[in-house]
Parts: structure tokens; C-alpha cells; sequence
């Protein structure tokens, strides 16, 4: 039985790709107890997130995807609590866009377990979004954490460099809607939602495109 705990935090910045620039709001996630941690996105704002923290040890700084929106703060937070930085290999041409000087610490891949406060926390690869995109799913505690690869509503966005519309549609019905409905997905960016409540919805979004 594990202790472990989810907690929230959104933070504020900017995401950049193809020559554009917008304004976003991330969801960061914490998954662990009193002692330990792991997060789940580093976006935007390292002082939040380390506050976050408070004095448990960070194990890992896990990231969905390399967007820069997703990956600003990981090497701040990294440098001020010695926690590995931790991305599929797949998403390094992106990384590079943000952090052409710095590398990942390590790799994520499909069917790894991390553990957390006795959770764990299984790499889904799911590419679409992004060439490296991961989930991440808790059974435990019921949770999958998407990224930006399902949200409330659907797919997320492919319509820039490095996406494609065919490999999100088959990640998300081959690894994700397969996943028990009462599964809550707790997304990237915006609202929570569930398995059971997207999946009706597939061959809309198939339809439509996005
Ligand atoms: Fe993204």
C-alpha cells in the first residue's frame, strides 16, 4: 500500500516553436510522500517547483515531452536539488531547441517503472505529439499522467514541426483508452479528466483531424 500523494501546481510562461510564441499555462505534478518526490514536468518557473519540494529529496525531474514549455526550468530545478533530468531519447531534437548546450541525465523508455513513496509510475511511449512523448501511469493511484498527449477534449496539438496526427491517434487508442475508464488523466495543460470520459469520443477526433 502506498503512501504516495499527488499534488498540483500551474505555472506561467511562454511556449515558442516554428517562429511563434504564445502565452501558456502548464500543470506541474508531484508524486510522493513526506520524504520523497518526483516531478513531473519542470515548466517555467524552478523557484515554485523547488518550493513545492520543500525539504524532501527530488528523485527525478521526468519529462513528458521536450517542448519548451515543458522542459524550461528542469535544468534550474535540477542544478539546485541534484535530481536527474530524465527524457526519451526520441525528443533530444527538441531539447536541443531550449538547451543546445545541455543534455538530459538519463533516458526514459517504453515499459520502464520509476518508484516513488512506494508508487510506480510506468513509461508509456506514446508519440504523436511530440516524436518522444511519454505518459506516465500510476495503477495505484489510479492516474495517468498525459502530458500533452491527451487532454479533456482530445488529441493534443499536431499541427507544428515534430508532430504528426496518425501516431497520436494510435498512441492514444492503443496505450491510453485501453487503460481501466475510471482512470483519471491529469493533463499538460488544463482540466483533469478520465479515461472513460474521452474514449466515447475517438472517431470524432479522427474525423475531424485534430
Ligand atoms: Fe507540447
Amino acid at each position: 500500500m502506498t503512501q504516495a500523494r499527488i499534488e498540483h501546481l500551474v505555472t506561467s510562461g511562454k511556449f515558442s516553436l516554428d517562429g511563434g510564441t504564445w502565452d501558456v499555462d502548464n500543470n506541474v505534478w508531484l508524486v510522493g510522500d513526506d520524504t520523497e518526490v518526483i516531478v513531473i514536468d519542470a515548466a517555467h518557473d524552478a523557484d515554485a517547483i523547488a518550493g513545492a519540494v520543500g525539504g524532501r529529496t527530488l528523485r527525478a525531474i521526468v519529462c513528458t515531452h521536450a517542448h519548451n514549455d515543458h522542459i524550461d526550468a528542469a535544468p534550474a530545478l535540477a542544478a539546485r536539488t541534484g535530481a536527474p533530468v530524465l527524457l526519451h531519447p526520441d525528443d533530444l531534437p527538441l531539447w536541443k531547441l531550449t538547451h543546445p548546450d545541455l543534455v538530459p541525465d538519463g533516458e526514459l523508455a517504453d515499459g520502464q517503472v520509476l518508484t516513488v513513496a512506494g508508487a510506480e509510475l510506468r513509461v508509456l511511449h506514446t508519440p504523436g505529439h511530440a516524436p518522444g512523448a511519454v505518459c506516465l501511469y500510476a495503477p495505484a493511484l489510479r492516474t495517468l499522467f498525459s502530458g500533452d498527449t491527451l487532454f479533456a477534449g482530445g488529441p493534443g496539438a499536431t499541427g507544428r514541426s515534430y508532430s504528426h496526427f496518425p501516431a497520436i491517434v494510435e498512441s492514444i487508442r492503443d496505450r491510453l483508452l485501453i487503460l481501466p475508464a475510471d482512470t483519471v488523466v491529469r493533463t499538460g495543460h488544463g482540466e483533469t479528466t478520465t479515461v472513460g470520459a474521452e474514449a466515447p469520443h475517438l472517431q470524432e477526433w479522427i474525423d475531424r483531424g485534430f
